[in-house]
């Protein structure tokens, strides 16, 4: 039989239209290499959108894989399993806080802490103690809890009316915080490093100000990490450097070393709010998944990869800069670790194109950002080649 054609024409009749796919069929990864069905070797600084923090074909992740796979597969919440009880623990000696919750995706944790924060305020006795609040400019994900804490009109437009009891501070502004929060606030969402608003950190004051706040309001602060946590910005979570003490902590994307998994963590405050049946997930916590993501944490620390992340997302920043005195297109540069953005001059899909064909993947984010979210295992020598060719990228549209 010949197997399906995996071109844009087939794509455009399988599925709905909700991806705008690369033309690129992808068949295998080698490290920091995406290799494609023609043969053709891309540097990946995408990483799957920020999932593959050991990049591609780490043995110690697929023999884990394998091995529970062989195993036991699912189970369901029904039993307890080992991988569970390990990654849970690893997660709780991580963060210092109480108790743990595994779901699937981003989105999925957002909602469960949507729900805890909820149930929790719900037991001071006032009924208007409902409202979850999170910053201007911020993506927590496409379920209807999370895509109503989610800022951008392109994600939520057309799919209202959203979850009441909802509503928006103005990132880093302290006066707005001051007027928004009240004893009706019942969580604040922040992501540490804002990742598809175009990498941007919230300031020392916000978060300072946050918590003299929430101790005034008693309300929770849940530290979205999906995207900047697991290593990423050079600590295992981003908000350690800024001390936030968050209630609740989200977790995902490099979770699951590529499998899908997510977990909420909770502090002392949160760790009696769930009782049976409040709230699960059949898939919730998968045993292989789980043993994929202790595979991977273990791999972050054996390898040092938090401290190549530091210094190659230094070195990175470093180049750049150098690029953005030689070349007007580059506006600003913000680097934490290695969440790299740069501003560019026009539409980031642009330069996303051009250097596809050159095959160099990166990711266009907030209409005018190039993101770069590359493997934690990325080399010097790699990271040289995506600087070198974003520099004939600028220099050959310079002389066009
Ligand atoms: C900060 C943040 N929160 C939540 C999500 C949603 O995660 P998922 O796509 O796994 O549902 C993402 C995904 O990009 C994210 O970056």
């Amino acid at each position: 039989m010949t197997p399906l054609p995996v071109t844009q024409e087939t794509e455009q009749r399988l599925f709905f239209h909700n991806y705008a796919r690369l033309p690129i069929a992808v068949t295998h990864g080698e490290g920091v290499w995406l290799v494609s069905d023609d043969g053709t070797r891309y540097l990946d600084m995408i990483a799957g959108i920020g999932v593959n923090a050991l990049g591609y074909g780490d043995k110690r992740l697929v023999d884990a894989i394998s091995a529970q796979a062989e195993k036991l597969i699912h189970a369901s919440n029904l039993f307890m399993m080992q991988p569970q009880f390990e990654l849970a623990e690893k997660l709780l000696a991580l963060s210092g806080l109480s108790k743990v919750f595994f779901a699937n995706s981003g989105t999925e944790a957002i909602e469960a802490s949507i729900k805890i924060a909820r149930k929790w305020a719900g037991q001071f006795g006032n009924p208007d103690k409902k409202e979850v609040l999170s910053l201007s400019n911020c993506f927590h994900g496409r379920t209807y809890g999370a895509m109503s804490l989610t800022a951008k009109p392109k994600y939520v437009d057309g799919f209202e009316p959203l979850l009441a009891g909802t509503g928006m501070i103005n990132f880093n502004d302290i006066s707005d915080l001051e007027e928004r929060v009240s004893d009706k606030t019942a969580a604040v969402f922040i992501e540490i490093v804002q990742g598809e608003g175009g990498i941007h950190r919230i300031s020392q004051p916000f978060i300072d100000r946050l918590k003299e706040l929430r101790e005034q309001y008693n309300f929770l602060i849940v530290a979205d990490d999906i995207q900047a946590g697991c290593g990423r910005t050079g600590t295992f979570f981003s908000y350690t450097p800024l001390n936030a003490e968050p209630d609740l902590v989200c977790l995902a994307k490099p979770l699951g070393g590529g499998l899908p998994l997510s977990a909420v963590i909770g502090s002392d405050k949160v760790a009696d709010v769930l009782s049976y049946g409040n709230h699960g997930t059949t898939f919730g916590g998968n045993p292989v998944a789980c043993a994929a993501g202790i595979a991977m944490i273990n791999a972050i620390h054996d390898d040092k990869l938090m401290e190549n992340a530091e210094t190659i997302g230094r070195y990175l920043n470093d180049e750049m800069q150098k690029l953005a005195a030689k070349h007007l297109q580059i506006l600003d540069i913000r680097q934490y670790g290695l969440m790299i953005g740069i501003t560019v001059n026009k539409e980031a899909k642009y330069y996303a194109a051009k250097a596809l064909l050159k095959h160099v993947l990166v990711n266009a984010t907030s209409v005018n950002v190039i993101r770069l979210l590359p493997p934690l295992t990325i080399s010097r020598e790699e990271a040289q080649h995506c600087i070198a060719t974003l520099d004939e990228i600028f220099t050959e549209e310079g002389a066009e």
